[in-house]
């Protein structure tokens, strides 16, 4: 498993999230980010060509040691420092409303307790910061949902946690952020069970009401 996990899964992984179709809808997320960013499940970095000019830092948590490798060996330099943590987002080691936005592309549905984990985005993020997030989860159509809880039950086994069977606004709602932008759409190209897309951004209240 560790050879898989953190040798050849982290370079599969590298090539595959590197895809040309993947570029626009890293740029279009990354647009609205601003400030001091926490990004969660950094991957390889891929996203830190797309963060615009009113990001002054980045602090990128990756739990895989492999992918951590490979980021820190295909980074380039930035206009704003990035730091790069061995984290997982369910115990984030960072103050309560600490970062302007959390950003997460393609990673909530490989986070094993998601709750806890978007429970904690909300603590470091500042009252009115955002939570920017690129995701694929459950689609609507309860046929094709049947299939992706049947795929998932595989697919977290062999692509280190990866399902496709989360609904992410619902997840994220629960967590009490408050969701101001949300698209969902298929992605063209990529089986329709893999490829349900929930893309937006979702605001800690400025003024915190407890759970
Ligand atoms: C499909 S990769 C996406 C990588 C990157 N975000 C991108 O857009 O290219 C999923 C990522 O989630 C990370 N991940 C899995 N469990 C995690 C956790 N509990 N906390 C933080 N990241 C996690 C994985 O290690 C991996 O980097």
């Amino acid at each position: 498993m560790g050879l898989w996990r953190e040798t050849l899964w982290p370079r599969l992984c590298h090539k595959a999230m590197q895809a040309e179709r993947h570029a626009r809808y890293r740029s279009a997320s990354l647009e609205r980010a601003r400030g001091a960013i926490l990004e969660i499940g950094f991957g390889s970095g891929l996203n830190l060509p797309y963060y615009p000019q009113s990001v002054t830092s980045v602090v990128g948590i990756e739990p895989n040691p492999g992918l951590r490798k490979v980021a820190v060996r295909t980074m380039h330099e930035q206009h704003f420092p990035v730091t790069l943590l061995d984290m997982n987002a369910e115990k984030l080691s960072f103050h309560e409303g600490e970062f302007d936005c959390v950003v997460s592309t393609w990673t909530l549905c490989s986070i094993q307790n998601l709750d806890q984990a978007l429970s904690e985005v909300r603590r470091v993020l500042k009252p009115g910061g955002e939570f920017i997030f690129f995701e694929h989860g459950l689609a609507p159509d309860p046929d094709l949902q049947k299939w992706q809880r049947r795929l998932s039950r595989v697919t977290k086994h062999i692509f280190d946690g990866c399902t496709v069977d989360k609904q992410i606004a619902e997840r994220i709602q629960g967590a009490g952020l408050d969701i101001v932008s949300l698209d969902n759409f298929f992605i063209p190209n990529v089986p329709r069970s893999e490829g349900y897309i929930y893309a937006g951004a979702a605001r800690k209240a400025s003024t915190e009401k407890s759970l």
